[in-house]
């Protein structure tokens, strides 16, 4: 695609005769967008980092930067450059010495050197630093300067392998829009790793969610969390309920033993069907109004809202978040609208699932 900057095709990277770390991985990066690789450890994303920066090659397919494949570029030759979860800044220099390295190392005059390090930290909001020891700033700052390292190079990436995860909650929610603020003004491509999908969610343009070295759903952080296209996906990001059930025919839905209007389409009829409905999704009310009959397990309460468990007749828990105290041990009802059921097909692949709505939809968004 003209726009992308970097784009995946079917890129697989195998160490020895294990599996593959990555299994024919295919994504396009536009230019200007903050992305997010999401995922549980061992998934692929720092993999997928070092592809892009060059540290490691891939064992199949083309990587293209600019429309140019790259495979084989060196990493100094690429307009990348990797803030690294340990920050990996040199101990033994002072802040503006940090910044500072990659343009020495390009020869560029000391006066225009002074000029953009001194442009790089005001951007972190850290001038008048320059001359303190790495060892006498704190986690956050650490943060900032390896940040201002590598936009001080100009690149037209910057990749951040879980930069804020050292950092204690109230400061990582700090840099999150100190971040996410920094890629708008600076308008430059981020890709930033992370495990945390709150995080993902906060930052993103753009969420690949990968599993086992797979991209299970890649789009902006409301289509993932309305529209996850499988358990993982809808079990990764935010809470879910999930039962099994079937499709009737369209529009129409079985679980727990009862048939519920619904708003999805495209399956086979009775096709057999994972349910998700998001706990905040499910209203509390009488056994009779309720179009679920539960028994509430235990509660918690979570400063905005309680959390409450509670078991259908088949064993289902069903989480509910509700600003309505209920009483455990006490059989409730619980009401749902047809929008808030979202059913999916089981293994099916994204690529599948885009194919189903567009056919099912006319491509209008809405059901016929
Ligand atoms: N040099 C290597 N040789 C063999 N296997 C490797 C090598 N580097 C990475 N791996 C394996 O590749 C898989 C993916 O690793 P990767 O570092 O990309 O995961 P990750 O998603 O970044 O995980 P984390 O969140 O823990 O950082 C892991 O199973 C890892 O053991
Ligand atoms: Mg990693």
């Amino acid at each position: 695609m003209a726009n992308a900057i970097i784009e995946f095709k079917s890129v697989t990277k195998q160490y020895d005769n294990d599996p593959p770390v990555l299994d024919d991985v295919s994504f396009e990066i536009e230019r200007g967008k903050f992305y997010t690789l999401l995922g549980p450890s061992g998934c692929g994303k720092t993999t997928i980092l070092r592809l892009i920066a060059g540290f490691t090659e891939a064992s199949d397919g083309e990587i293209y930067f600019n429309n140019k494949i790259t495979n084989h570029v060196p990493a100094n030759k690429r307009q990348v450059n990797t803030v690294f979860q340990d920050y990996a800044l040199f101990p033994h220099l002072n802040v503006f010495e940090n910044v500072a390295f990659g343009l020495r190392i390009k020869k560029m005059k000391n006066a225009e050197i002074e000029q953009k390090v001194k442009e790089a930290l005001s951007f972190v909001n850290l001038e008048g630093y320059e001359n303190r020891e790495i060892r006498e700033m704190s986690g956050g700052q650490r943060q900032r300067v390896a940040i201002a390292r590598a936009i001080v190079n100009e690149p037209e990436v910057i990749l951040l392998d879980e930069p804020l995860s050292a950092l204690d909650l109230k400061l990582r929610t700090e840099m999150q829009y100190e971040l996410r603020e920094l890629q708008r003004r600076l308008g430059i491509t981020f890709i930033f790793v992370t495990h945390d999908q709150e995080e993902a969610l906060a930052m993103s343009d753009e969420i690949f969610v990968i599993n086992k070295g797979k991209i299970q759903q890649s789009g902006t952080p409301t289509d993932i969390y309305d529209e996850p296209i499988n358990r993982f996906v809808a079990d990764f990001i935010g809470e879910s309920n999930i039962v099994t059930g079937k499709m009737v025919q369209d529009q129409l839905v079985e679980m727990v033993g009862k048939r519920f209007e619904c708003v999805d389409g495209g399956f086979q009829s009775n096709e057999p069907v994972e349910i998700v409905i998001r706990p905040e999704d499910l209203e509390i009310t009488t056994v009779e109004r309720g179009k679920l009959q539960v028994k509430v397990d235990s509660q918690l309460f979570r400063g905005v809202h309680y959390e409450i468990s509670s078991y259908d007749q088949d064993g289902n828990e069903w989480l509910v978040h509700s600003t309505k105290k209920a009483v455990v041990g006490e059989e409730i009802g619980l009401y749902f609208d047809p929008e808030a059921i979202h059913v999916m097909r089981f293994n099916e692949t994204e690529e599948e699932f885009d194919k189903r709505l567009e056919a099912y939809t006319d491509g209008s968004g809405h059901g016929k």
